[in-house]
């Protein structure tokens, strides 16, 4: 689906009719976009849902100073589910229940803000664009640099031919958090914390804070590490400047645990991936436990082409052109600032819920770039060049790739079977 374009036959709804959202997963950035949402006219927070009651507390007063008016407190988000008066859902938690709440919503007729990446697994993310067309949901996926608008202004300006033939995209983030937190013993499950809920389809396990609330990021069963941490949002940027719309043709990578021995994390602290792609490539590559990167940033896009370079990150971009005979290739030396966008974001989603279009991240879109990003950790873990076979769903006879497509759920939780 391109974005714009009608998402069902739902009555559209004037700026004057009142929006009620719910957010499930309430301590991050989830909070962080119901913010946004909230600074939006006629949108109220009807309710919020953690399985963590200090957190859910904590968010009932900041929501109710916000808008006023207390939401209704939640610790089950299938009571959520339940409410119809609840038009939308805001999916805040851990990437491992970002699929099976997605969906739950989808069946009851809410919209969803999905958080990046759009799942933990590339099985999950094929579902969830399913259930999003099934149900005629109008769906945003948390990859808010996409309603940036100086990535968006790179974007037509590198389109337009201005870099020359563009033949390499590398893509890179380092960042301290990646290596996790300091080891610790497992402890009892603290007061108040629903850890069962909060595992969800995921292995039991005893309470760990060093793979608990943030840190979860660095465990497979979570989430994937920088790759799919960040890079969701660096990746789309990647493959958006050509409006990627297929799998990439193969991708190979390394990676591994070399240091940071005392920091609990199974992810890998040093990885590249490089990706074939139809007429370039893309190669990502992150050092956790490090802060220095290329061009002397973390983290960013340097776009080469055969006439210059586009670097850019959010704090904005530059074009270094190629030098030929002492003269710059190309005239022009483009710059602009940049800044955060979850607020442009956001404000999409809301304007698509009432005029039931396809707002600017769809499914599709999510699906595509997680699936690159999960692509990089499944060859690593499974030692493999890999090509994924987009008509079957799998990665052909490789069954060791193949085993990592989709996980398996803890009972009673089930993976959602519809037909669609
Ligand atoms: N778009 C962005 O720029 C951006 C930035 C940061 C995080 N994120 C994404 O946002 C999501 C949340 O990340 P975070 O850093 O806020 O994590 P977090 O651990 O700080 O918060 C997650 C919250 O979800 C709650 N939770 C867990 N299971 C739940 C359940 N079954 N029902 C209700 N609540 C549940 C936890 O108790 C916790 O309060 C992740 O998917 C992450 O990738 C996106």
């Amino acid at each position: 689906m391109i974005p714009g374009s009608f998402v069902s036959a739902a009555p559209i709804r004037s700026a004057n009719e009142k929006i009620r959202l719910a957010l499930i997963g309430c301590r991050g950035m989830g909070f962080g976009i119901l913010e946004q949402a909230l600074k939006q006219p006629n949108v109220e927070c009807a309710a919020l849902c953690d399985i963590d009651e200090s957190v859910l507390a904590r968010r009932m007063i900041d929501t109710e100073k916000i808008q006023g008016i207390a939401p209704l407190d939640y610790t089950d988000f299938r009571k959520v589910m339940e409410n119809k008066d609840i038009d939308a859902v805001i999916i805040g938690t851990p990437d491992h229940w970002h699929c099976y709440i997605m969906i739950a919503a989808c069946e009851a007729g809410k919209d969803v803000y999905v958080e990046k990446p759009m799942a933990n697994s590339i099985g999950e993310c094929e579902l969830m664009v399913k259930a999003a067309r099934k149900y005629n949901r109008v769906v945003q996926v948390g990859q808010q640099q996409r309603s940036g608008p100086h990535w968006q202004n790179a974007m037509e300006y590198m389109r337009s031919g201005k870099l020359g033939q563009l033949r390499k995209v590398q893509v890179w983030a380092n960042f301290n958090y990646g290596v996790g937190q300091p080891i610790v013993p497992d402890e009892p499950v603290p007061a108040g914390v629903d850890f069962n809920m909060w595992l969800g389809p995921a292995p039991h396990r005893s309470f760990n804070r060093s793979r608990f609330h943030g840190s979860w990021r660095m465990f497979w069963d979570y989430g994937g590490g920088l790759i799919t941490d960040w890079g969701v949002h660096l990746m789309d940027m990647a493959l958006w400047v050509k409006n990627v719309d297929y799998t990439p043709v193969s991708v190979a990578a390394s990676g591994a645990n070399f240091s940071f021995k005392n920091n609990a994390h199974e992810t890998f602290d040093t990885m590249s991936v490089s990706y074939q792609m139809k007429d370039y490539i893309i190669n990502w590559d992150h050092v956790a436990g490090a802060q220095n990167g290329p061009w002397n940033k973390s983290y960013g896009l340097a776009y080469i082409g055969n006439d210059a370079t586009l670097l850019i990150n959010r704090d904005g971009w530059e074009v270094i052109p190629e030098k030929e005979n002492g003269k710059n290739k190309i005239p022009e030396v483009a710059k602009q600032s940049g800044g955060e966008h979850h607020q442009q974001h956001v404000q999409n989603w809301i304007e698509c819920i009432r005029s039931r279009k396809d707002p600017i991240c769809p499914v599709e879109t999510g699906r595509l770039t997680a699936l690159y990003t999960h692509m990089g950790n499944i060859a690593v873990r499974t030692q493999s060049q890999l090509k994924w076979n987009d008509v079957a769903k799998n990665f052909g006879n490789n069954a060791a790739a193949n085993g990592l497509i989709m996980p398996k759920y803890r009972a009673p939780w089930k993976i959602p079977v519809f037909e669609s």
